[in-house]
């Protein structure tokens, strides 16, 4: 295995897959790229450069095995815009506490967005009770959201301004969320195809971008599941490509159909 075949590998993702490499840890693609050589079992980066190149099925495999945990800040800025001017003020003009689920919270970005919106709504008004509980199945990736660091690069969709209020930098030039930024969050494993909500009386639920190894059945449970979790009225976000089926729709009703917002019938 040597830095040449690796090198000539992540050349062939790049231009295969889309991805940029450079974007990512050298660490975490040879971890995701070890996986797939253990699962085909190819012994060197050679053998499975060459499986990948010519194998369709592989080039979908690797890619997924590669974005499983691909989240940012502020992932689909309109639907966080709609969040922070429609959905957040609304709620709060009826109640004093806001209960949220990030459900599929991978690395934190999600879950500290929302933190990052909501005290930038309330500023100085503490006395509100805000809780937002972050859950992955994956404790890898839990362990990176509960320490709250990120390369300059993670925070390309935050202002100056919210860098400057809501993280330090470190002497290492990384920067790492404020105490009040994650004193709302409660991170714990979670597996959604549990088919238990981690609590109940929420607001709202995000679950975007997760399902995509889910069967529709998994699907259709998952917004099962969510239904009685939530308040009347309460919000599920979908992600953007994900789609409510004819199965659940019963319960839900379109908020903004286009940013895949409903909410609870
Ligand atoms: C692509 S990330 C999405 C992160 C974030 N929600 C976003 O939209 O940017 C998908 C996350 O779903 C998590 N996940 C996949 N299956 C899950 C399950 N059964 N229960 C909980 N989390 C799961 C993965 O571990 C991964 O961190």
């Amino acid at each position: 295995m040597t830095d040449k075949d690796f090198q000539g590998l992540t050349r062939s993702i790049e231009r295969i897959l889309g991805i940029q490499c450079g974007c990512y840890k050298e660490d975490y693609i040879k971890r995701r790229v070890l996986s797939r050589m253990r699962i085909t079992g190819k012994e060197n980066y050679k053998d499975y450069t060459t499986y990948f190149l010519s194998t369709e099925s592989e080039k979908d495999l690797l890619r997924n095995a590669l974005t499983i945990n691909v989240t940012k800040f502020y992932r689909d800025k309109e639907v966080f815009d709609l969040v922070k001017t429609n959905i957040i003020p609304d709620i709060l003009r009826k109640k004093g506490r806001i209960r949220i689920w990030s459900a599929g919270c991978a690395t934190g970005e999600e879950p500290y967005t929302l933190s990052i919106i909501i005290n930038d709504i309330l500023r100085l008004k503490s006395d509100l009770q805000i809780t937002i509980f972050a859950t992955d199945i994956d404790r890898e990736a839990l362990n990176k959201a509960k320490d709250g660091i990120y390369d300059k690069r993670s925070l390309e969709n935050l202002s100056e301004g919210q860098i400057k209020r809501h993280f330090n930098q470190r002497d290492d030039g990384k920067f790492e969320v404020k105490p009040h930024l994650k004193e709302m969050i409660k991170f714990s494993q979670h597996d959604l195809m549990s088919q238990k909500a981690v609590t109940n009386y929420l607001d709202i639920i995000l679950c975007r971008n997760v399902t995509i190894y889910f069967t529709e059945k998994q699907k259709n449970d998952l917004a099962r599941m969510f239904h009685p979790a939530l308040l009347p009225n309460g919000f599920y976000i979908m992600g953007k490509t994900e789609f409510m089926s004819r199965e659940v729709e019963n319960l839900y009703e379109p908020y903004n159909a286009l940013q895949k917002i409903y909410t609870k019938k």
